[in-house]
Order: C-alpha cells, then sequence, then structure tokens
C-alpha cells in the first residue's frame, strides 16, 4: 500500500495508544476547521483585529480568538484530557477528570501578523502527561523532555500535519478533495550542513554581542542565505525539509525572549530533535510560567551547537 493511501486515523491506531490517537484527532479536526476559516479569509469575516489585548499583550487577531474557540470546542470533549493551556487563555482549563491522562498546551494560531496578508501560518500542538496530583496551571510546568507527542498543522499552499513522537517524525498532507490527512512523509530527518539563517536581522544589534557578531560573520562570508517568513511553523516546515537554522534570542531589550516555551519552543524543539536537529537546552529547561518566554536556537546540530556557544 503506498503512503498515500494511510490516513492520520489509520496511522495512528498502528503507532499510539487509543487515548492519546483521540486526542490527536480532535486537534486534526479542529486545524481542518481553522483551515476552512483561513481559506476563505475576508469572505469568512475572519481577518482583522479586535480591540482587547491577550494575556501576552498583544492585539488579538480575529482569527487568534476563533482559532482558540475550535481548539477549545474540540479538545474539551475528549474524556482523555485533563486540562489545556493556549497562548489566548490566561490560565489552564480544567476539566473535571481524574483518569485523564494528557495536558494539552497549544499556541491556536502561529504567525498572527501574517493572517490579514495571505501569508502562511500555522497551529502548534504539545501533549503531556497529566500528573496525579491537582491539575492547575502548575501541572503544565514539566520541562519538554517529558512531552509524550508534539506538532505542528502548517496552512500554507498544502495544509500539512506535523507529527513528532519519541523517535519520529512523520508528515501528513490534507488531501485538497476530501480534506483527509494523508501520510505523506514516514520519517522525517532534518538535512545537515543547509547555509540557511532564519532570523528576524533587524534584531541583530539587541542580540547578545558573540551571537550577533558570528551570525555577522556568516553572512559576510557570502555562503550563507536568509529566510524569515514570520510564522515560526513556516520557517520551522522549511528547515525540517531543507535544512538551516532558525533562531529568535534574548535581546537587550527583551531580556526573557519572545517566543513561549510551553506552546511554541517546547513542541517545535520536540519536533526538532527527534529529526535529527538540535534545539539546544530547550527540551530541559524546567517552565517557571505558563506563558514563560524563552530565547530559542533550533534546527542544524551544527549550526546549533556553534550559535548556543555564543549566545551567553
Ligand atoms: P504568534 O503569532 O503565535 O504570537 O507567534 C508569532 C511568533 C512566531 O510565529 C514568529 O516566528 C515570531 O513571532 C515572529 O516575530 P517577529 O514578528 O518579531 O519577527
Ligand atoms: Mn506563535
Ligand atoms: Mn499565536
Ligand atoms: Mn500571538
Amino acid at each position: 500500500m503506498t503512503t498515500h493511501s494511510i490516513t492520520l486515523a489509520h496511522w495512528l491506531a498502528l503507532h499510539t495508544e487509543t487515548a492519546l490517537a483521540s486526542v490527536l484527532l480532535d486537534l486534526a479536526h479542529a486545524s481542518t476547521e481553522i483551515a476552512g476559516l483561513i481559506r476563505g479569509g475576508a469572505l469568512t469575516g475572519a481577518l482583522g483585529s479586535l480591540d482587547n489585548v491577550n494575556v501576552q499583550g498583544e492585539t488579538q487577531k480575529r482569527l487568534d480568538v476563533l482559532a482558540n474557540d475550535i481548539c477549545k470546542r474540540h479538545l474539551a470533549a475528549n474524556p482523555a484530557i485533563a486540562a489545556i493551556a493556549s497562548e489566548e487563555e490566561d490560565n489552564a482549563i480544567v476539566f473535571a477528570r481524574p483518569d485523564a491522562a494528557y495536558l494539552v498546551a497549544f499556541d491556536p494560531l502561529d504567525g498572527s501578523s501574517n493572517i490579514d496578508v495571505n501569508v502562511t501560518v500555522g497551529t502548534i500542538f504539545s501533549i503531556l502527561p497529566a500528573p496525579a496530583t491537582t491539575i492547575d496551571d502548575t501541572a503544565f510546568l514539566q520541562s519538554g523532555h517529558r512531552q509524550v507527542a508534539a506538532g505542528y498543522v502548517v496552512y500554507g499552499p498544502q495544509i500539512c500535519l506535523l507529527l513528532a513522537l519519541p523517535g519520529q517524525v512523520v508528515q501528513f498532507t490534507a488531501d485538497p478533495a476530501s480534506g483527509e490527512f494523508l501520510l505523506t512523509h514516514d520519517r522525517l530527518s532534518i538535512p545537515a550542513g543547509a547555509r540557511v539563517i532564519s532570523a528576524n536581522v533587524s534584531n541583530q544589534s539587541r542580540w547578545p554581542p558573540d551571537l550577533a557578531a558570528t551570525i555577522q560573520q556568516w553572512l559576510d562570508s557570502g555562503d550563507y542565505n536568509m529566510r524569515w517568513v514570520g510564522s515560526m511553523v513556516a520557517d520551522i516546515h522549511r528547515i525540517l525539509h531543507q535544512g538551516g537554522v532558525f533562531l529568535y534570542p534574548t535581546q537587550s531589550d527583551r531580556p526573557q525572549g519572545k517566543l513561549r516555551l510551553l506552546y511554541e519552543c517546547n513542541p517545535i524543539g520536540f519536533i526538532i530533535e527527534n529529526a535529527q536537529g538540535s534545539a539546544a537546552d530547550t527540551l530541559q529547561t524546567t517552565p517557571t510560567s505558563l506563558h514563560q518566554r524563552v530565547g530559542f536556537i533550533a534546527g542544524d546540530q551544527e549550526a546549533v551547537t556553534t550559535l548556543s556557544d555564543h549566545s551567553t
């Protein structure tokens, strides 16, 4: 049977236990609804900004809220989920389910600045084991290597679902006719040695000086190309397929960094490391709060090692 006829549900039934499969299928179904809103753009009323500011201090986009509501609706109905945490929610949403096995942390719409200009955006998710203790915000403060699974959906010209389990990263592509996610890549591994930098270099003057100097040397060498979409999922998707290194370092005016550990850097780091790349020490970091921001460097092993050695 060619891989293209293996559905997400079929693959999950073969590779994951039932409750985890149900959580991942719910996330896939939520992403299919979100994809429909994105595809219709102005026709679906999904564009533009709202008046309110989220817990991140960001002006929320209408699609941030719509995508968040869709994810909440699908996940809240699953008895295997003890609690969910979202970029768009101040605190975790806890369900009174003492036997539920999983926590889900998610970024419902990644790359919000790109929504209104028809550029690729995504949804990122991280699955953690639910602790036996009381479930509240602190239950999510587990380091990234404890993730059971992680992944993203990238809403681009193709709609792809990337899923990482310990030891493997697979990709499903939505069939345009049926919307069904079909297996198209059954073992993704980052090509080593690609000289592509993915960073917002308008921040370079505020990076740690040693890191800024290293990047400047690479740029001056003429050997490197630069790619920055502004949606982490899109930049990471390129790196998974073509190699390179992604960095959003700490800055003198943002000493914590910009990207969120729980539902951006940990899931993406888990994907990258299970595709034979490196996310430096991200997955060893013990989170201190739900919306904690960190500096983040991930991708090609050798490039990450070089940059991490220069990022203090
Ligand atoms: P989000 O839209 O979920 O808030 O995340 C945006 C993040 C990430 O997707 C992207 O890599 C980064 O912000 C872009 O930051 P700049 O706009 O500062 O380049
Ligand atoms: Mn994001
Ligand atoms: Mn977001
Ligand atoms: Mn945001």
